[in-house]
C-alpha cells in the first residue's frame, strides 16, 4: 500500500481526487499495489465542496501530513510561493517523494528542490506544472533525451489563450471573458499572473532549463502580457491575415539564449494560430528528431489532474519496487540570456498621426535612418484631423526600432505610438 498526502483540494486537487477514485483499479494494476489518499490539507475545513468525500480525510494541520510516518508521497496542489515551497522542502527533508503542479515554485526554486530530492533519495515530479494535460516535462527529459534541443516555442497559458480566442472570435470584452476563464478554473488564484505573462514565463523557464541543461533565473526572462491588447489591434491583425497569441519562446543561438514571453502576430496559416480556447501547444526542434509538436488542454481540473495522477503513478511504482532510478537533468551548461533589445523581429506598429501631407515621408525618413525597413503600410479609418497608421516592418533588432520610436514621438505630427507588437513565424 502507498499512502498519499494531498495538499490542496481546489480545482486540480479535486480533479486528482476524482481520477484516483474513478480509476483506482487501473492505478493499482499500474503501480503494483493499492494507492490511497490518506489525508488532505485545506485552508478551510468548513468550505462546501462539490465532492463525494469522507470529511475525516480533511485537515487544516499540515503537520498531520508532512510529519506523518505512514505517508509516502506528498502531492502539493496549494499553489503560490508560500507555504507551498516550505511544505515541499519539509516533505523532501522527511524523505517523502513529492509531486507538484506549482510552476512558480519549480521555476524559482527548482535547483534547490531537485538537489534536495536527489540528496534524500526521493523523487520530485512536476508534469502538471507546464501546459496542463499535455505530456511535455517527461518527454523533454526522457523521450527526447538523445537530442540537443535548439528551440521551444509554444502557447503555454490556457487563460490568456481562452481570452484572446473569445475576444477574436466572439468580439467579447476582456473583463467578461476573464471572469468566464476564472469560473472554469483555468486562471491562477491571482489572475494577473496569467494576464501579465508571468505564468507562461515560469513555464518557459522550466522547459528551457530542461532543454538547454542550464539554470535560468526567471527574472532574466523578458515578459509582456496581454493587458494592453485592444480590440482594434485584434481586428487589424485579422484584416492583415494574422491572429494575436501570447507566445513563449526559448531558443539557443550563437550569442546566447533568447527566452521571452509576449503577445505576437502569428500568420493565420501557422500551426500555433489554430490553437484556440484553453488549448496549449508546444513546438520543439531537436537536432536528431527535427520538429515535434504537442497539442492539448493547457488548464482545467481534469486535464491537469491527468498529468498529476500520471506523476503519482510513476512515483508510487518507484516507491513500490524500491526503484531509486530518478532521472535528474543536471544544469551543466552556462549561457548568457540575450537582452530583448538585441533580438531581431518583425514588428506591427499602430501610430496615431495628424492627417497632413508630408507626415508619412517624415515618418519613413526617421525609420529608414534607424535601419528600420517597412514591409507594409496601411492607413486606417480616417477620422480627420487624426489618422491611425499601421506599419509592418521587416526583421530588425529591437534596439533600432526603439530608437526610431523615441525619435518619432518627438515629431510634431505624431500624436501617439498606440501599439508595438512583435510578429512571429513570418520572417520573410
Ligand atoms: P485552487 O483552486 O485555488 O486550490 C487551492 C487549494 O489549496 C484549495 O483547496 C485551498 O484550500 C488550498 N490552500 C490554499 N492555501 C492554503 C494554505 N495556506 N494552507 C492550506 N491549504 C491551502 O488552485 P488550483 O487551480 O487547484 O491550482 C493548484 C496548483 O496547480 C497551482 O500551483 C496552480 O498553478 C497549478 N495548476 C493549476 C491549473 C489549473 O488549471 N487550475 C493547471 C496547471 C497547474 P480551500 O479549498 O480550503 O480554499
Ligand atoms: N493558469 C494556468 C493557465 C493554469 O491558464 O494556463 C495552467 O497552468
Amino acid at each position: 500500500l502507498i499512502n498519499i498526502g494531498l495538499l490542496g483540494l481546489g480545482t486540480v486537487g479535486s480533479g486528482v481526487y476524482k481520477i484516483m477514485k474513478k480509476n483506482h483499479e487501473n492505478i493499482k494494476a499500474k503501480v503494483g499495489t493499492k494507492v490511497e489518499i490518506k489525508k488532505i490539507l485545506v485552508r478551510d475545513k468548513k468550505k462546501k465542496r462539490n465532492l463525494d468525500i469522507n470529511n475525516k480525510l480533511i485537515t487544516e494541520d499540515p503537520a498531520e501530513i508532512i510529519n506523518n510516518q505512514e505517508i509516502d508521497l506528498i502531492v502539493e496542489l496549494i499553489g503560490g510561493e508560500n507555504p507551498a515551497h516550505k511544505y515541499i522542502i519539509e516533505a523532501l527533508k522527511n524523505k517523502k517523494s513529492v509531486v507538484t503542479a506549482n510552476k512558480l515554485v519549480i521555476a524559482k526554486y527548482g535547483n534547490e528542490i531537485l538537489n534536495l530530492a536527489e540528496k534524500n533519495g526521493v523523487q520530485i515530479s512536476y508534469e502538471g506544472s507546464v501546459a496542463g494535460g499535455i505530456p511535455i516535462v517527461r518527454p523533454l527529459k526522457e523521450s527526447l533525451a538523445a537530442n540537443r534541443i535548439k528551440e521551444i516555442t509554444g502557447i503555454l497559458n490556457g487563460t490568456t489563450n481562452y481570452i484572446l480566442t473569445k475576444m477574436t472570435e466572439e468580439k467579447k470584452e476582456f473583463a467578461d471573458v476573464l471572469e468566464t476563464a476564472q469560473n472554469k478554473g483555468y486562471a491562477e488564484s491571482d489572475p494577473s499572473s496569467d494576464i501579465d505573462g508571468l505564468d507562461a514565463a515560469y513555464k518557459i523557464c522550466i522547459l528551457s532549463s530542461l532543454a538547454f541543461e542550464t539554470l535560468i533565473d526567471v527574472k532574466s526572462i523578458y515578459v509582456e502580457g496581454i493587458r494592453n491588447i485592444s480590440r482594434e489591434d485584434i481586428e487589424i491583425a485579422d484584416e492583415l491575415g494574422y491572429v494575436i497569441k501570447l507566445i513563449a519562446i526559448g531558443k539557443q543561438g550563437k550569442d546566447g539564449l533568447d527566452i521571452r514571453v509576449h503577445p505576437s502576430f502569428v500568420p493565420k496559416n501557422h500551426p500555433l494560430a489554430l490553437v484556440n480556447n484553453v488549448y496549449n501547444a508546444v513546438y520543439i526542434h531537436g537536432d536528431a528528431v527535427g520538429d515535434v509538436m504537442s497539442h492539448g488542454k493547457g488548464a482545467g481540473q481534469m486535464p491537469t489532474g491527468s498529468a498529476v495522477v500520471a506523476d503519482i503513478i510513476q512515483a508510487a511504482r518507484n516507491i513500490n519496487y524500491k526503484n531509486g532510478n530518478n532521472y535528474f537533468v543536471s544544469a551543466r551548461q552556462d549561457y548568457k540570456i540575450k537582452n530583448i533589445v538585441e533580438v531581431k523581429n518583425k514588428f506591427y506598429l499602430r501610430i496615431k498621426v495628424n492627417d497632413k501631407p508630408g507626415v508619412m515621408a517624415n515618418l519613413a525618413k526617421v525609420l529608414g535612418d534607424n535601419k528600420v525597413s517597412l514591409a507594409s503600410v496601411l492607413q486606417k479609418n480616417r477620422l480627420k484631423p487624426v489618422v491611425p497608421l499601421v506599419l509592418v516592418t521587416h526583421p530588425v533588432k529591437e534596439k533600432y526600432l526603439n530608437k526610431s520610436l523615441e525619435e518619432l514621438k518627438s515629431l510634431e505630427d505624431v500624436i501617439e505610438i498606440s501599439s508595438k507588437i512583435r510578429v512571429e513565424g513570418d520572417n520573410e
